[in-house]
């Protein structure tokens, strides 16, 4: 797209009236076995892009955000080590400033664009309203009611922003005006086990019997922000523009410090090795685990979720050894193969 070289101004942002996809509701032959949204859910785009029901209302909304050319987003599908980088991001970003992210909760620092698609807006209001809520309470709903897209087209200073969507329904205007994406990948099958211990965490346990009906929806692509390979691909196939990262979850945990570098160089910071000490340190699981503004333990308080340890859990590789039998793992490599034809995407063995 051409600038305006004479005023050097960016070209006049394009607002949608409608989605350029289409949204679908499912037919009766199309619900997932979990049980976890009813029937309130949708298919986006031509990838069919699994959403909530609320993404109807708030879909148009997201797409139009309007982005500036020092915001950061992050971007990766939920339970691909996105709070870790997140963190990551935000203190190299802010220039290592610890005692101003102890302040406040990283939801809060590093808001979801995407937040009330998979949050329910009223249930907080009530929480804040409630007669029985505590003063922490009404902060922390407060706070929440506070991320709507309005909140952060609000939002002093640089802004960072994160989301389990994939590239193709999050605002285009992010390119358009050059702000910084970073995407955090993670092998599918410690993605899968991770998240299946989130259900715990997000007060979902009744929502199955067991893991293989949650591998079952998986592969069929009818869970949250499924097709899971093509929301990777999206971001796979940018890899090398200038404004976008792409990393993965292993090579974190193989070396942080070697991302914390990665991080700096794409943010335009100098780290110096102190620096990169302290940081690699304050990231260490036991650390994060037990650090109340990273380890979500604002959710349990005003009784959006419970057993804090299932959110950062295992904290390395190889997870998916615990639930996945031999013969899911045979099934799942088909599955994966199939679809990952074409493409020279390849996930980090664990
Ligand atoms: P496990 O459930 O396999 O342990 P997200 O933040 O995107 O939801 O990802 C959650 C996963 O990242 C969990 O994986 C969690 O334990 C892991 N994680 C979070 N913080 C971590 C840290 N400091 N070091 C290693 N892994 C971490």
């Amino acid at each position: 797209m051409l600038l305006n070289m004479a005023t050097c101004q960016q070209p006049e942002r394009k607002i949608f009236k409608k989605l350029p996809f289409e949204v679908v509701d499912p037919k009766e032959n199309e619900f997932p076995k979990l049980n976890l949204y009813g029937k309130d859910f949708v298919f986006v785009g031509p990838k069919r892009y699994f959403q909530t029901g609320a993404y109807k209302e708030l879909g148009l909304g997201i797409y139009n955000f309007e982005a500036r050319p020092d915001d950061v987003y992050l971007l990766g599908h939920a339970r691909s080590g996105t709070t870790l980088h997140g963190e990551m991001i935000w203190l190299i970003g802010n220039d290592l400033n610890y005692e101003e992210a102890a302040k406040n909760f990283i939801m809060y620092r590093f808001p979801h664009i995407d937040l009330f698609t998979f949050h329910s807006r009223e249930r907080i209001k009530e929480i804040s309203e409630s007669e029985d809520a505590t003063e922490e309470m009404v902060d922390i709903s407060g706070k929440y009611l506070e991320m709507t897209l309005e909140g952060l087209a609000e939002r002093k200073g640089r802004r960072f922003i994160k989301s389990h969507l994939p590239l193709s329904l999050m605002p285009p205007h992010m390119f358009e005006v050059g702000a910084k994406v970073i995407y955090c990948a993670r092998n599918p099958k410690d993605m899968l086990v991770s998240y299946f211990h989130s259900f715990d965490f997000f007060l979902m346990k009744n929502a199955t019997d067991g893991f293989k009906d949650y591998f079952d929806d998986f592969n069929n692509d009818l869970t949250w922000n499924c097709p899971y390979f093509e929301h990777v691909k999206e971001a796979w196939e940018r890899r090398n523009d200038k404004n976008f990262l792409f990393l993965f979850y292993e090579d974190t945990m193989k070396d942080k410090r070697q991302t914390i570098r990665k991080i700096a160089d794409f943010l335009g910071k100098d780290l110096s090795e102190n620096e990169i000490d302290k940081l690699e340190d304050y990231l260490s699981f036991e650390k994060f685990k037990n650090n109340k503004t990273v380890n979500h333990v604002h959710m349990t308080k005003i009784g959006m979720a419970e057993d804090v340890s299932r959110f950062i859990r295992r904290g390395k590789p190889g997870g998916w050894r615990e639930l996945i039998d031999e013969e899911m793992e045979r099934e799942f490599n088909q599955v994966m193969e199939e679809k990952l034809k074409g493409t020279d995407l390849r996930f980090p063995e664990t």
